[in-house]
């Protein structure tokens, strides 16, 4: 099927309602465009679940802060077309903001507790941003399956609290992140790095690694594996740590003993560029 291009929320609908009269089951990437390698697996793998896949592409104002990178956000569109009709999507969605946010807009959607560490904390509003557009692309799409990228897991879990507590008729799954060769979690911001920040940058998901094995080695004491990562970040003069935590994977809490799976959460900058990674470490005897 050629790839179609739906600007307007009853366009989008209009395509959705065929493919679901056609008795096809149907998924939805959200994204913001400038799509890269990790969006790539996401489309794979929601194309082999699903008979009929919506892409959506839209730099969502209400998740960045007045301080963030809404205006130098990439945006390339042409090429966001041609990787998602190699990919075989069926339908791409790139709503216009006054359609989504009109001047009489006025309802946000606030998911508690998992939001309160992490990115949660030290991105105040955004996710109170993404919980609204996420609800408003289920809405308007009211996909079977949603996906979402291991990288930003505590995303995923917010889109989950989300799901459950509003009754929502879609199954969210969670894809592992796509990684450079030298482990850095590829992502549309990695471009704003020069060369030199970029080889200080590999230092966080080696870091992350350092954390799975104390874990894996039997670390329980999670304030001293976490001063051990915190140690190994300050070695690299050009970052900056923003947080470094180990948390609970369900709930995002961090934890002050390891006694099951942990996720190891960090944000860093090197130069102006703010990166996050994660990984779940699970002890082997445990
Ligand atoms: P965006 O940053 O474009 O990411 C879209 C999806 O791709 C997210 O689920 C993200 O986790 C996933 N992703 C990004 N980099 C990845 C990588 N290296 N490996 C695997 N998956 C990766 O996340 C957003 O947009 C927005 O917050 C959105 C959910 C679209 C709401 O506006």
């Amino acid at each position: 099927m050629a790839l179609a291009v739906a600007t307007s929320i009853a366009g989008a609908r209009e395509a959705m309602g065929a493919a679901r009269r056609g008795g096809l089951s149907s998924g939805l990437v959200p994204t913001m465009g400038a799509l890269h390698e990790g969006h790539r697996k996401l489309i794979q793998v929601a194309r082999e679940e699903c008979d009929w896949l919506a892409v959506s592409i839209f730099v969502n104002p209400t998740q960045f802060g007045p301080e963030e990178d809404f205006d130098t956000y990439p945006r390339d569109l042409d090429s966001d077309l041609a990787m998602c009709r190699q990919s075989g999507v069926d339908l791409v969605f790139q709503p216009v903001r006054a359609e989504i946010y009109p001047a009489t807009h006025r309802t946000f959607v606030e998911v508690e507790t998992v939001t309160s560490h992490l990115c949660g904390r030290f991105r105040p509003g955004h996710f109170r941003g993404v919980a609204t557009i996420v609800l408003k692309l289920l809405n308007i799409l009211g996909p079977d399956r949603a996906y979402f990228g291991e990288k930003d897991a505590q995303q995923t879990v917010v889109v989950r609290q989300l799901v459950k507590d509003l009754n929502l008729p879609v199954v969210v799954r969670q894809v592992p992140t796509v990684r450079e060769s030298d482990g850095l979690a590829i992502s549309s911001r990695n471009r704003h790095l020069g060369p030199q920040e970029r080889r200080a940058a590999a230092v966080l998901f080696r870091v992350l690694k350092e954390i799975r094995t104390l874990v894996l080695q039997g670390g329980r004491d999670a304030a001293r594996v976490r001063r051990s990562g915190l140690r190994l970040l300050s070695r690299e003069t050009r970052v900056q740590v923003e947080y470094l935590e180990l948390v609970d994977p369900e709930t995002m809490q961090p934890v002050s003993e390891v006694r099951g799976p942990v996720r190891a959460a960090a944000a860093i900058r090197v130069g102006g560029v703010r990166l996050i990674d994660n990984l779940l470490c699970e002890a082997a005897d445990r």
